[in-house]
């Protein structure tokens, strides 16, 4: 097979929800689909407990899942499918930002009964800023949901994102009867507990075949007024508004019951990116450039505590990655050769010789990596768009033994560069600020610390709103601000400069009192920030 075929047939997305809307239920049936699972059941939630939340060595087993479930890789339609796992947890919300870095599209599934829930919302405002294709699945349509105009306008003003529905839902609950799939035209009968939906596919002749009236009875005068509703008032359909990221297909389902599900994939198949291209400092690296390049957007650490090394998942933007070759680690400036690098089949792991753009691959690290590194044939550039948002909890690190500094600060260095959670230190003074998107890290942190790095900490917390990165064009100003407001200005891993907000009141005041500075929303800069 040619580079370029290699290139084309691959696709690389995530699923995303708000815990519980049916992330893993869909991720079983897609697996299921492709053949990379025979049985229901095989694949294991990464959902964290919360009754278990307090019990450290439990989050970190619970953890611990997930590497096998990082990426699952399984073929469909001739299609090389590479979907990465996110975990639903909102205390590793982080976690999940950063993987949203390393696909081409995403699959977001919403509860018809809940609509869009926080997760949602927050997940789906960093696949807006880099404008990730969407599809949306609305699962549990066998429940007694939202109305599914309302939930339209829901997602419309909550994601901030145009959307269409492909099929449309016939009743739901206990009269739920199927879709109407507006795409092809066919109807899709609902039976509860179906493996496949194949023999319950419909091919009728538009909304006026009398099969329409036979199979639906009275429902079938609702559906033919809503599709005319959709049709006349809604926003027409192309894969290149979807694939801009501006517009994003609905579709109704039930995860649980196999419903809506090849449906789905058909469809993602079908309309879904292949590699794109990323940026860089440089300049935009295209999928089809012949030397390899590739960045770190994932590290796992090994439980075992007496072996330091980790897992680095690395997604690969351009050229071919092969095992037992020099490549080049740019911001440690050093060549490095991986003899056992892992790609996922289903949630199998195995040795590969040879990967390619779109794919995601696991590399044993004794330490080399952390977040957002990058890897090429020699070329100095840095892959741009893997920011730090800021942490919403921030707390600061107290060593409890003096002795153990050493300790500390390396453990917590190293812990930080897995994306455990973010490192401030004061600009003047020496005092570490640990940032959290959610309480349980703190509890890893101090768990880890103690039995990776034999040292002991508590944390204090501090009244911190947000973590604003500051920046200007005009050094005085700069200067004098870092000086009035010293007590909050600390220094991100980068060294960039980050004020730690009391409130969003007072980053509007600020704003107003120093307008040669300005207050970003992430570690990039890309975004000013928009308080209020
Ligand atoms: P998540 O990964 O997004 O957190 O969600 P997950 O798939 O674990 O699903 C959350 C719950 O919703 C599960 O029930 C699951 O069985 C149920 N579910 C998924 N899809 C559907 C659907 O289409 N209809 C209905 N009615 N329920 C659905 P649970 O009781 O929390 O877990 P379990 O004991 O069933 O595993």
């Amino acid at each position: 097979m040619s580079y370029a075929d290699e290139i084309s047939k691959r696709r690389t997305f995530a699923i995303i929800s708000h815990p519980d809307a049916g992330k893993t239920t869909l991720t079983e049936k897609f697996l299921l689909f492709g053949g990379a699972i025979q049985t229901a059941g095989a694949v294991k939630s990464n959902k964290i407990r919360k009754s278990t939340s307090s019990d450290f060595m439990d989050i970190e087993r619970q953890r611990g899942i997930s590497v096998a479930t990082s990426v699952m890789g399984f073929d469909y339609n001739g299609l090389k499918i590479n979907l990465l796992d996110t975990p639903g947890h909102k205390d590793f919300a982080e976690d999940t930002y950063r993987t949203l870095t390393a696909v081409d599209s995403v699959i977001l599934v919403v509860d018809c009964v809940k609509g869009v829930e926080e997760q949602t919302e927050k997940l789906m405002h960093v696949c807006r800023m880099r404008n990730t294709p969407v599809i949306i699945f609305v699962n549990k349509m066998d429940r007694e949901g939202k109305d599914p105009f309302e939930l339209l306008d829901e997602l419309e003003a909550k994601l901030n994102i145009k959307v269409r529905p492909l099929s449309w839902p016939i009743s739901m609950g206990m009269s739920f009867k199927g879709v109407y799939n507006l795409y092809n035209k066919k109807l899709y009968l609902f039976r509860p507990g179906g493996v496949t939906v194949a023999e319950d596919v419909l091919t009728i002749n538009g909304l006026d075949d009398p099969q329409l009236d036979t199979q639906l009875g009275d429902y079938a005068t609702k559906l033919k007024d809503d599709v005319e509703l959709i049709e006349t008032a809604g926003q027409p359909f192309t894969v290149d508004h979807y694939l801009a990221g501006g517009l994003a297909p609905v579709f109704f389902g039930s995860a649980i019951n196999n419903f809506g599900v090849k449906e789905l994939l058909e469809t993602f198949t079908e309309i879904a990116p292949p590699p794109g291209s990323r940026p860089t400092n440089i300049r935009v690296i295209t999928p089809d450039e012949k030397a390899f390049s590739g960045f770190v957007f994932k590290i796992h650490a090994n439980l075992d505590p007496r072996h330091r090394d980790r897992i680095a998942f690395l997604r690969i933007c351009s050229g071919r990655f092969e095992r037992n070759t020099m490549y080049h680690h740019v911001r440690l400036d050093k060549n490095i050769r991986f003899s056992s690098p892992a790609s996922f089949l289903g949630q199998k792991k195995s040795i590969i010789d040879e990967a390619f753009p779109g794919d995601v691959i696991g590399l044993y690290d004794t330490g080399n990596f952390k977040i957002g590194d990058t890897l090429t044939e020699g070329e100095n550039l840095q892959f741009q768009g893997i920011p730090s948002f800021s942490p919403e909890i921030f707390k600061e690190l107290v060593n409890l033994d003096p002795s153990k500094s050493k300790q500390l600060a390396k453990g917590i260095e190293q812990l930080t560069d897995e994306g455990v959670a973010q490192l401030y230190t004061q600009q003047q003074g020496n005092r570490r600020i640990v940032g959290t998107v959610g309480e349980l890290q703190f509890d890893v942190i101090q768990y880890r610390l103690e039995h990776e790095y034999n040292a002991k900490c508590r944390f204090h917390r501090m009244d911190v709103h947000k973590a604003c990165w500051v920046t200007s064009d005009d050094p005085k100003a700069m200067d004098d601000f870092c000086r009035y407001r010293a007590e909050r200005i600390m220094i991100d891993k980068d060294g960039n400069f980050v004020y730690m907000a009391e409130s969003s009141w007072i980053i509007k005041s600020l704003q107003a009192d120093y307008p040669a500075i300005r207050f970003h929303d992430t570690s990039e800069f890309k975004r000013e920030m928009q308080e209020g």
